[in-house]
């Protein structure tokens, strides 16, 4: 089987029914392209005198196949270092099993970009291997340290004045969130945690970066105006988002790499703040260029960067959370400076399989490391093969032949959340996976199935014994088996 021909066959299963894209909704605000720097510099003065930078950068996934999330997330930290952040002012989660790893071809050194330096050094190591939780997250974003298990200690001890900046990179789906332990997040309770930490007076504004597959539906129909908040997503509530500086692209890797090496969103927010004087620059300016960067119009691949929350916090220079590089003080924003578009991305849930691919290809012929990439690649295919046909199955026990398939891919219309009854969506996810065995992390896409089974009404009996039917026992392979417990 050629890699392309399962990418394709992959393609064809996650699509899953979703049917054309939506379109994105025009800007309402008018912007200069350029404000002068005398406004600028009069702001900054006031920014300066009043408040403080906080900064969450959290990679939720671990394994080698991630690289890239990881690799984000320590990327995003030398930003905020260089443009005068403290230590003590960002948190940072990540499982940190890349930089030593056996298959890291430069131990102790982790790279963003094909020519890219070490990004590695000196990413504080606040929430490490299994502390990376929903709980400590929350506990972190919530300054509550004695919701904290685990970790440093460090949290967002911000006050009404402060500016905090959160950045989450991994795999998801609609409404839910990876995480390299269990459980997952589920959106309803990320929007529970950002009201309760606006109730609490502990900011005056918040900007989210967030990157995973799905991202719009974190926030599409569920974060409110009036946070303080603004927030923007790699891809819309039913896309994907894409890997990027994979094996195979142009630019590729260094050859001794067999994995991605960063996110297209990700890389396109970072590789921007890398060179330009972020007192110039607007959140809405970088907005416009990673869109542009991310959509890659002219190709079969590329996500639709979304915004959301307060959009009129837009125009607040990026300066006032990421601090700026003095270096790049003679770089201003210009409107076309963005880099080169790679020749391919990968979907986030192919990325994986690029790596057992890669590492397959690469090994000596009868090695044991050749025998190894084949099981793992098998070992993926079958749980995605596993959790795509029962899905299907038990859609079609509760719904019939024919309406089983246009009920599980429904999609509601734009500016609606995933589904309105979340407690229904967690106890249908925990059924399922009682029978069936975890979703982990490419099951998520079937997310919004789950979903629709809530909407359409469907009790927890009726779906315990659909799943019963369908999975008479659980897989026991490492992706579907009960070893980590329930993903959600
Ligand atoms: C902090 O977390 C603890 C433990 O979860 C909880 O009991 C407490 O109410 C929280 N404190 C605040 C101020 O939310
Ligand atoms: C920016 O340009 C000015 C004037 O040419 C120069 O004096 C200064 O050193 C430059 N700053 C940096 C960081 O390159």
């Amino acid at each position: 089987m050629k890699i392309t021909d399962v990418l394709v066959l992959l393609s064809l299963l996650c699509a899953g029914g979703v049917s054309g894209r939506r379109n994105i909704a025009g800007d309402v605000i008018e912007l200069p392209s350029e404000a002068s720097r005398f406004f600028h510099a009069k702001d900054d003065v006031d920014d300066d005198s009043v408040g403080t930078r906080w900064a969450i950068l959290i990679a939720g996934s671990n394994g080698y196949w991630n690289y890239r999330h990881q690799a984000d997330v320590c990327h995003a930290y030398q930003i905020l270092k260089k443009g005068g952040l403290k230590d003590e002012n960002i948190v940072v989660f990540m499982y940190d099993d890349i930089a030593f790893n056996e298959e890291n071809p430069r131990p102790g050194v982790i790279i963003n970009s094909p020519n890219g330096a070490d990004v590695y050094e000196g990413v504080p190591k606040d929430y490490t291997g299994e502390d990376v939780t929903v709980n400590n997250f929350f506990a972190a974003i919530l300054g509550n340290k004695t919701a904290l298990t685990g970790g440093s200690g460090k949290v967002v001890d911000s006050g009404p004045n402060d500016h905090i900046f959160i950045y989450y990179t991994d795999h998801g789906g609609p409404g839910m969130l990876g995480m390299p332990t269990s459980p997952y997040l589920y959106a309803d309770d990320l929007i529970d945690v950002l009201k309760q930490k606006h109730a609490s007076g502990t900011y005056k504004s918040l900007v989210f970066y967030l990157e995973a597959c799905e991202s719009g539906s974190i926030f599409e129909g569920l974060l409110p105006e009036g946070l303080n908040i603004y927030a923007t997503t790699a891809a819309n509530a039913e896309e994907s988002s894409w890997g990027t500086y994979c094996p195979g692209e142009d630019p590729s890797p260094p050859p001794e790499y067999e994995t991605c090496l960063g996110d297209l969103y990700s890389v396109a927010w970072m590789e921007d703040s890398d060179v330009h004087n972020l007192r110039t620059e607007t959140l809405h300016q970088q907005y416009e260029l990673v869109k542009k960067r991310t959509a890659n119009d002219n190709s079969a691949y590329g996500s639709h960067v979304m915004q959301y929350g307060d959009i009129e916090r837009s125009k607040e220079t990026l300066f006032l959370y990421m601090g700026t590089n003095p270096a790049n003080d003679n770089f201003t924003f210009v409107d076309d400076n963005s880099f080169r578009p790679s020749s391919k991305a990968v979907n986030q849930r192919d990325a994986d399989l690029l790596h057992f691919w890669y590492k397959f290809q690469k090994a000596p012929e009868g090695s044991s490391r050749k025998a190894e990439a084949q099981k793992q690649f098998v070992e993926a295919m079958t749980h995605r093969m596993h959790v795509d046909q029962t899905m299907k199955l038990i859609g079609k026990l509760l719904f019939g032949i024919t309406r089983g398939p246009e009920v599980l891919s429904t999609v509601r219309p734009a500016g609606q959340p995933v589904v309105d009854d979340w407690k229904c969506l967690k106890s249908m996810v925990r059924t399922f996976e009682t029978h069936c065995g975890s979703l982990s992390q490419y099951g998520m896409t079937h997310m919004r199935s789950l979903a629709n089974i809530c909407d359409a009404g469907i009790t927890t009996e009726q779906m315990a014994e659909a799943s019963a039917q369908a999975c008479p026992s659980v897989p026991a392979s490492p992706w579907s088996s009960l070893r980590r417990g329930f993903s959600a």
